[in-house]
């Protein structure tokens, strides 16, 4: 048997967006620009994109700019907000788990003079309404808090925190690459001012995403050249990976609820599973403020690099955390804020699981780490 259990790194591209993307790249490929039949045929592909995934979004169409993915997205949002507003003051904030696509824009920014508070996390992962409130001053201009996050899957209080930032003058941006297809996500609800997705953590392609902007939100674009995406985005768009993205986000808010028991279901299963063959694990992150897709596990008697080879051979695929740091032996900084034990993070595992999985899968990776374990307890 083999197992891909690493979906939160990238899902493969759902049949129904393969179809759509094809007939654009076979029939309608006109650049959306061009004035004569063949591109405003393609205009109207990409509007109707644009359309859906406002609707789908609780946005409007006005405030979508399609974009490479979420780390341009997050860069973009990160950057343009912070030096369009930085008149008024020099404060931003984030959280110590970001994805490194907004971490890293951060510490770059702080290098240039920004004043950055980086707020804790427990050992669930969530932050505190009480430190992001304190942390919150007149001279504030960004908090940037993801959603979801993508090593464990904990689910920050989003009506809480928007709450808290809204009786202030600071902007706010959220990464809500991972909650997509798990939960609802409302960006005029939530009263967001800026947000990133990315098409292939939802069954879409790569090298797709899209920014939500608040309408009125100043903001400073770095990209020049063409007038695309109302001067917010330069570049020809990419008309059949845009409609591959609205497809994709489509069919998985329309699948959510019932992917949703399904997932937690596969979850239950799995950390049943293991304490039914007594292996030794503990959770990382949050049981009940969670997503089902994404589970990490704290593994005392394996460190991660020796698991993940061994788990490789047994045909089953899983990584150690994001996807950028897997493969280095730099320990997550996510575990690293979340935990004092140091060690922690050198023995944990992400597993993230999808609808098309099924319980015998998930049996069949609690059988590989069971003998794991036998062979690793037997040899010390
Ligand atoms: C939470 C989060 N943010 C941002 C990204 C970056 O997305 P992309 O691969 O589209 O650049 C990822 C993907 O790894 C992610 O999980």
């Amino acid at each position: 048997m083999e197992v891909y259990a690493d979906y939160a790194a990238t899902t493969p591209v759902k049949q129904q967006v393969i179809d759509k993307m094809m007939n654009i790249y076979s029939t309608h490929y006109g650049n959306p620009s061009s004035i004569h039949s063949i591109g405003r045929d393609a205009r109207k592909y990409l509007d109707e994109s644009r359309h859906i995934v406002a609707k789908e979004l609780n946005a409007k169409s006005s405030e979508v700019i399609f974009t490479s993915g979420a780390t341009e997205s997050n860069n973009t949002a990160i950057k343009g907000i912070v030096y369009a507003h930085q008149h008024k003051g020099k404060h931003i904030i984030t959280s110590k788990i970001e994805h490194h696509s907004v971490l890293h824009v951060f510490e770059q920014l702080e290098k240039e003079g920004f004043d950055v508070t980086y707020l804790d996390v427990d050992e669930e992962g969530l932050v505190s309404l009480k430190q992001l409130q304190n942390a919150l001053t007149d001279e504030t201009i960004l908090v940037s808090i993801m959603f979801v996050n993508n090593e464990i899957g904990t689910v920050q209080p989003m009506y809480d925190i928007e709450e808290v930032i809204n009786n202030s003058n600071a902007l706010f941006h959220v990464d809500a690459v991972q909650a997509i297809g798990h939960l609802e996500v409302n960006f005029h609800e939530f009263n967001i001012d800026a947000m990133s997705i990315t098409a292939h953590k939802f069954g879409g392609p790569k090298g797709v995403g899209a920014l939500l902007l608040k309408e009125g939100t100043a903001l400073k674009f770095s990209q020049l050249g063409g007038e695309q995406e109302t001067k917010r985005r330069a570049g020809t768009e990419n008309v059949p990976q845009i409609v591959g993205l609205a497809e994709a986000l489509k069919l998985a808010n329309q699948y959510r609820d019932d992917n949703n028991v399904h997932l937690m279901n596969l979850k239950n299963q799995f950390l049943v599973s293991l304490q039914e063959r007594s292996i030794p694990f503990e959770l990382n992150g949050s049981m009940t403020d969670t997503t089902g897709h994404i589970v990490n596990l704290y593994f005392p008697f394996i460190d991660v690099e020796t698991m993940l080879t061994l788990l490789d051979l047994s045909n089953v695929y899983v990584s150690s955390g994001s996807a950028c740091t897997a493969g280095s032996t730099t320990p997550s900084h996510v575990l690293a804020a979340m935990y004092s034990n140091e060690d922690r993070a050198q023995h944990s595992v992400r597993f993230s699981f999808n609808e098309a999985m099924t319980e015998q899968e998930i049996k069949y990776i609690a059988t590989e780490i069971h003998k794991i374990y036998h062979k690793f307890k037997e040899e010390v």
